[in-house]
């Protein structure tokens, strides 16, 4: 059976490697890097580093406006389903790229499988959230990361093919090995304590002001920082004019075994991403979350982990209650890849066209 795998961003393709091998047992893969994100620490370094078989497509969208850059990979996966005639495509998350894989299949139709499904956030417009609602009312199968998202599901009516599989973030990290980093391109000795900083989403990088506030509060941890930038931010940096406190290390977008391996490392981490502040919750370290609401609300329950807004002293707060908690390493489901590609094989065998 052949099946049409969507990515196009660094999560994206994270997810993509956690399942790529148990997949390609059960199916002909055929996938398509829509280029969303086209950086080479964001892209192209992860295809070499998970030794992905390269990209039977590839649509080098760029960044766009949100519209125009789904409209253009709207159109050109449309015509490659058209031609491939899969028996159905596999999308991941919340990106512009898993939207535009999505409702391209909606509309020819084919069915769609959706890894992460049911993943909600309260409050406020978020493109990803519009984009998670939009994927899984279309989709045909859905893999979700835990009980709350089953849940969130059924109160929008979708009951039927919901799978509770787990997170294939918490596979992945379990299999990378414990090899201690003592440098970095750029950082010839990383220091034996340290905070790790990562700021990429739009809510906190598109209101300069934001973006000062977040990154003066980190400066006045007293701690030496390593701040993997992601090219969205340091854009951003350069273009305003941003003055960078001297404490904060930055660095080039890292290796995922090296950015597992530095989130082990460090003291506390301070994020605005959803997956490494389940990587964080998962490998029992500290972690500040810089956003005004998380769809991930079981890793604030240990303590160890707490939500702040984009405000000094709130950050400062949240820093210093994460470091007087006691974190501890949850269970998870740890099969997560195999349920997806059992449930796969299933769902696709049946309703094969
Ligand atoms: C996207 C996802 C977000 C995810 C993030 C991980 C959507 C709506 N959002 O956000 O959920 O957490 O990926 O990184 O899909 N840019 C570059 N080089 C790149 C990619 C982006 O310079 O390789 C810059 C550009 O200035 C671009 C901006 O980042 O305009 C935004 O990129 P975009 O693809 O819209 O989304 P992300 O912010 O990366």
């Amino acid at each position: 059976m052949k099946i049409v795998v969507v990515v196009g961003t660094r999560p994206n393709l994270v997810k993509f490697a956690a399942l790529a091998k148990p997949l390609a047992v059960e199916f002909r893969i055929v996938s398509i890097d829509t280029g969303q994100h086209y950086d080479r620490g964001l892209s192209s370094q992860l295809w070499e580093e998970f030794r992905l078989p390269k990209p039977q497509y590839q649509l080098h969208v760029g960044s766009k406006t949100h519209g125009r850059q789904t409209a253009r990979m709207l159109e050109t996966i449309e015509r490659i389903l058209m031609q491939e005639k899969p028996s159905g495509v596999v999308v991941f998350g919340d990106t512009n790229s898993a939207l535009a894989g999505a409702l391209a299949a909606s509309k020819i139709p084919l069915p769609i499988a959706h890894v992460e499904a049911g993943v909600r956030v309260s409050g406020g417009y978020l493109p990803e959230e519009v984009n998670r609602v939009l994927i899984d009312h279309v989709s045909s199968v859905l893999f979700c990361p835990n009980r709350n998202a089953v849940a969130s599901l059924a109160r929008e009516g979708i009951k039927g093919n919901v799978h509770l599989v787990g997170d294939l973030l918490y596979q992945f990290l379990r299999a990378t090995q414990h090899v201690s980093i003592n440098s970095l391109d750029g950082v010839e000795e990383l220091p034996g304590k340290f905070v790790l900083l990562t700021i990429h989403r739009a809510e906190n990088t598109d209101d300069p002001a934001r973006l000062r506030n977040i990154l003066d509060a980190v400066g006045s941890l007293r701690q030496p920082v390593i701040f993997p930038i992601h090219p969205r931010t340091r854009a951003i940096v350069r273009k305003e004019n941003i003055s960078v406190p001297h404490i904060l290390r930055i660095v080039n977008p890292v290796p995922y075994q090296v950015m597992i391996q530095l989130q082990r490392q460090a003291e506390v981490i301070l994020t605005d991403s959803g997956g490494v502040q389940r990587e964080a919750y998962y490998l029992g370290r500290p972690c500040v979350v810089v956003r005004s609401g998380t769809e991930w609300p079981e890793t604030m329950l240990s303590g160890a982990s707490c939500i702040v807004h984009a405000d000094k002293e709130e950050i400062m707060q949240g820093y210093h209650a994460v470091c007087a908690a006691r974190p501890k390493q949850p269970h998870m489901i740890s099969n997560v890849a195999d349920r997806i590609v059992d449930a796969l094989g299933a769902y696709f065998g049946r309703h094969r066209g």
